[in-house]
C-alpha cells in the first residue's frame, strides 16, 4: 500500500462528464477560438519567445500590463495557471488546519468545498437564500462567528448567475473583522461590469481574482491574475513554485491583454444572446429561468435529469448539477454562438413540449 497523504483518498474530485459535444456549452467557456487580429500578434510574438530562458520578463510585463490598467502597481498583482491556481493558494495560505474556517456561499463555485478540504481548513458553506440573493446579514454573522481567516464572494456567482452589488460587498468588507481575508472571486466581472476593485485601498484584506478562460477565451492556456495589497501578494507568493506560468501561456495573455479592446464585441454579444435566452426559455412551461449576469444561465425543471440525457443524446453538453446542495433539478447552460443557441433551445423545447 502506497503512503498517500492523510485525507487524500476521501478528497473529492472535479466531477465533469466530458465527451467530443457537437454543442458544448457545459463549462461557461467562450466558444470562440482568438480573433484573426489577435492571433496574427499573437504568432509573430510566439516566434520571438527565448524558450531557452525562465520566464522572467514575461512574468513581470504581464504583471506591470494589468497593474497600470488597473492604477495599482505589479507589486499589487500576482499571476496564476488559472484563476484556479490563485484561488487554491488563497485557500491554502489562509488554511492549514480545522481551526481556520473558510466561509463562503453555497451553492457557489463548488472548487470552495474542494479546495477548503484540499487545505486542511474547515469550509463553512453559508447558504444562499431561495431565489440565490445572498443575505449579507447572514454572510457576516457566519464570518464573524466563526473567527473565519477567509471569506469568499463570487461575483457574479457561479452556477446561479447572480450578482451581488459593490455596495453589498463593501457592507461585508465593512463588518468583518480586518484579519479575515475577503476575496472576491470576478471570474465573469466582464459580463457583469461592476467589480470591487475600487475597494482594494479601503479595505486592505480584500482580494480580487480574475481569469483570462472566460471573457478572454483563452482556458486553454490557463492564465489569471489577483489584485490586492502588497503584503499579501508577497505572502501568497511564497506558496508558488519557482516559475509556475510557462512563456506561452505569459505571452499568450499578455497579447490578449493589449488587445483586450478587441473582445469588447464579443463579450456584448455573449451578454445580447444571455437575454435573448433567458427570456426565451422563460417561456417554456415548467423552466424556473434565474436572472444571470455572466455568459450562462441556469434553469430549474422538474425533470433535469432526463432532460440532459436527451440533450446528451442529441450531442448537447450542458452542465447537470444532479442532487449538489440547493441546486436540485437545476441545469446550467453557457452561451454558445446564435445557431448553437437556437439548436439547444429548440432541443429543449421539443422536451418540455412533450415532443421529444
Ligand atoms: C467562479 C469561478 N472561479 C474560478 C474559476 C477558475 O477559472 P480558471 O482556473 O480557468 O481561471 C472558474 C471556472 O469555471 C469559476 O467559475
Amino acid at each position: 500500500m502506497l503512503k498517500y497523504r492523510t485525507g487524500l483518498k476521501d478528497m473529492p474530485s472535479y466531477d465533469v462528464v466530458e465527451r467530443d459535444w457537437e454543442i458544448k456549452v457545459n463549462a461557461n467557456e467562450c466558444n470562440m477560438n482568438l480573433p484573426p487580429m489577435v492571433e496574427d500578434r499573437l504568432m509573430g510574438r510566439l516566434s520571438r519567445v527565448a524558450y531557452n530562458r525562465y520566464p522572467n520578463e514575461e512574468y513581470d510585463a504581464l504583471r506591470e500590463q494589468i497593474a497600470d490598467n488597473h492604477k495599482l502597481q505589479k507589486e499589487n498583482v500576482l499571476l496564476g495557471s488559472g484563476s484556479s491556481e490563485i484561488i487554491e493558494k488563497l485557500f491554502y495560505c489562509f488554511g492549514g488546519t480545522k481551526a481556520k474556517k473558510i466561509v463562503y456561499p453555497e451553492p457557489s463555485f463548488s472548487m470552495y468545498r474542494i479546495y477548503a478540504k484540499a487545505a486542511q481548513a474547515q469550509g463553512v458553506p453559508v447558504p444562499l437564500e431561495a431565489d440565490y440573493s445572498l443575505d449579507v446579514d447572514k454572510f457576516v454573522t457566519a464570518v464573524n462567528e466563526n473567527k473565519a481567516s477567509l471569506a469568499v464572494i463570487c461575483n457574479p456567482n457561479n452556477p446561479t448567475g447572480t450578482g451581488y452589488s459593490v455596495s453589498d460587498i463593501e457592507f461585508i468588507a465593512q463588518n468583518i473583522p480586518g484579519n479575515c481575508a475577503l476575496l472576491i472571486d470576478e471570474a465573469y466581472m466582464e459580463f457583469y461590469g461592476r467589480t470591487s476593485v475600487g475597494l482594494l485601498k479601503k479595505y486592505p484584506n480584500l482580494i480580487i481574482a480574475r481569469t483570462f478562460s472566460k471573457a478572454y477565451g483563452l482556458a486553454a492556456a490557463r492564465v489569471g491574475y489577483m489584485l490586492a495589497g502588497k503584503d499579501i501578494v508577497t505572502m501568497i507568493e511564497k506558496s508558488y513554485m519557482p516559475y509556475h506560468l510557462n512563456v506561452l501561456s505569459l505571452a499568450t495573455a499578455d497579447i490578449v491583454y493589449q488587445m483586450r479592446h478587441e473582445y469588447v464585441p464579443r463579450i456584448q454579444m455573449m451578454i445580447a444572446e444571455r437575454k435573448r435566452m433567458s427570456s426565451e426559455l422563460d417561456k417554456l412551461p415548467g423552466v424556473t429561468v434565474y436572472p444571470s449576469e455572466t455568459n450562462f444561465v441556469l434553469i430549474k425543471y422538474a425533470k433535469a435529469k432526463e432532460l440532459n440525457k436527451y440533450l446528451e443524446t442529441k450531442g448537447i453538453g450542458v452542465r447537470c448539477f444532479g442532487d449538489a446542495p440547493g441546486l436540485n433539478n437545476c441545469l446550467r447552460i453557457s452561451m454558445g454562438l446564435r445557431e448553437e443557441n437556437d439548436r439547444w433551445y429548440d432541443a429543449i423545447k421539443q422536451f418540455v413540449e412533450g415532443r421529444a
